[in-house]
């Protein structure tokens, strides 16, 4: 009686598999229920034991998800090394100092010990990046899965990354080029309210600067100052986007307005007149930022994700199968 009715619960467990790989033409909360329902979990502690150790783990793994998802969509094509005869896209300057790989590496591992081949690193990234953010203070919002794992990482694909240094104008078109408005552009660089940036990504704004007098008129005076301090200690050493850089809130948005935002491309978001409404009203209002922001990063989650037999099953995130 027991035996037989275990019997069914497979055979039942076996056809909704089956129904789930051959109906994936779209992406669904529910995917793993069957194949590997204990994912979910598998990535949040993994992810939030990375964390304790390491906070600043929180805007390297929202990152990760956005240069995935920018380049050849949600495909975990950042993951990927370089061999002899490819150069990925972990290799490219656009990478400069990417990082959390190996919470993503964990992550795989453990669920691959539970269920072989069947959760892809694109979900893992994006779950990853998720549960960052929910950590750091941020929104909780459920993301489809179904994703796939691409099998092709190139150097020169991640030239669709925005430079720091970009006005305005050509933000809105490069986001524009994947569906997204002005207001989407401002909650999704809200992510910058996590992390912080190497004097490499923001020297060009202290091309005025006069060390004798410790002064650039473009720049807030005690902004230059800290940028120009950085810098001499070297290319590498990095400054906070906010004061809360470890805490994913509205603070970016206020920096902004006090003009201290770290990168051209933050500071433009405030004067340009298309976006600066948009930076006062998450600055006052941080409910609706974490809305816009949630929405957003649901939409660019979906970025050209590829389904069943465009992609495969990763077994080691780092190498195609
Ligand atoms: C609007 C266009 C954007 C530009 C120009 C840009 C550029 C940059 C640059 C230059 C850095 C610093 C890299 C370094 O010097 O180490 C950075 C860091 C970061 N970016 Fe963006 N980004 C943009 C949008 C986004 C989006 C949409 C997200 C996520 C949804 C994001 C998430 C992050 C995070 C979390 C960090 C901090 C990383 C860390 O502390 O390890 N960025 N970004
Ligand atoms: C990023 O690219 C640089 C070359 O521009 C390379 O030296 C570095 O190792 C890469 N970083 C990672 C994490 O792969
Ligand atoms: C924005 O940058 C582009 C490319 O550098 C430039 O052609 C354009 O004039 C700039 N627009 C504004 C409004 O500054």
């Amino acid at each position: 009686m027991v035996a037989s009715y275990g019997a069914k619960l497979l055979l039942l467990i076996a056809l909704l598999r089956c129904g789930a790989k051959l109906g994936a033409d779209a992406l669904s909360m529910d995917y793993y229920m069957m194949s590997c329902p204990f994912m979910d979990q598998m990535v949040r502690s993994t992810v939030y034991q990375a964390l304790r150790r390491d906070p600043t783990l929180a805007a390297a793994l929202l990152r990760l998800h956005f240069h995935d998802c920018f380049v050849q969509g949600c495909d975990a094509s950042v993951l990927i090394d370089s061999t002899e005869d490819n150069t990925a896209e972990k290799d490219s300057p656009a990478n400069l100092s990417l990082r959390g790989y190996e919470v993503i590496d964990r992550a795989k591992q453990l669920i691959e010990d539970q269920c072989p081949g069947v959760v892809s690193c694109a979900d893992i990234v994006a779950m990853a990046a998720r549960d960052a953010v929910f950590w750091a203070g941020g929104p909780f919002y459920e993301i489809p899965k179904g994703r796939k794992d691409g099998r092709r990482s190139k150097i020169e694909d991640t030239v669709n990354l925005p430079a720091p240094t970009l006005n305005v104008t050509v933000l809105v078109k490069m986001f524009g080029q994947h569906g997204f408005d002005a207001q989407e552009l401002v909650a999704l660089s809200g992510a910058h309210t996590l992390g912080a940036a190497s004097c490499a990504s923001f020297k060009n704004r202290l091309s005025n600067f006069d060390s004798d007098n410790g002064v650039d008129p473009t720049l807030d005076t005690d902004m230059a100052r800290t940028l120009w301090r950085a810098c001499t200690a070297g290319d590498g050493s990095r400054v906070p986007f906010d004061r809360s850089s470890y805490t994913f809130d509205s603070g970016y948005f206020n920096a902004l307005r006090r003009g201290l935002g770290l990168l051209s491309s933050d500071q433009a978001l405030f004067a340009d007149p298309r976006t600066r409404p948009v930076v006062n009203a998450y600055a006052m209002n941080d409910a609706m930022f974490f809305l816009d922001f949630q929405q957003a990063i649901l939409k660019m989650g979906l970025l050209d994700v590829k389904e069943a037999g465009r992609g495969e099953v990763r077994r080691d995130c780092r190498r195609v199968n």
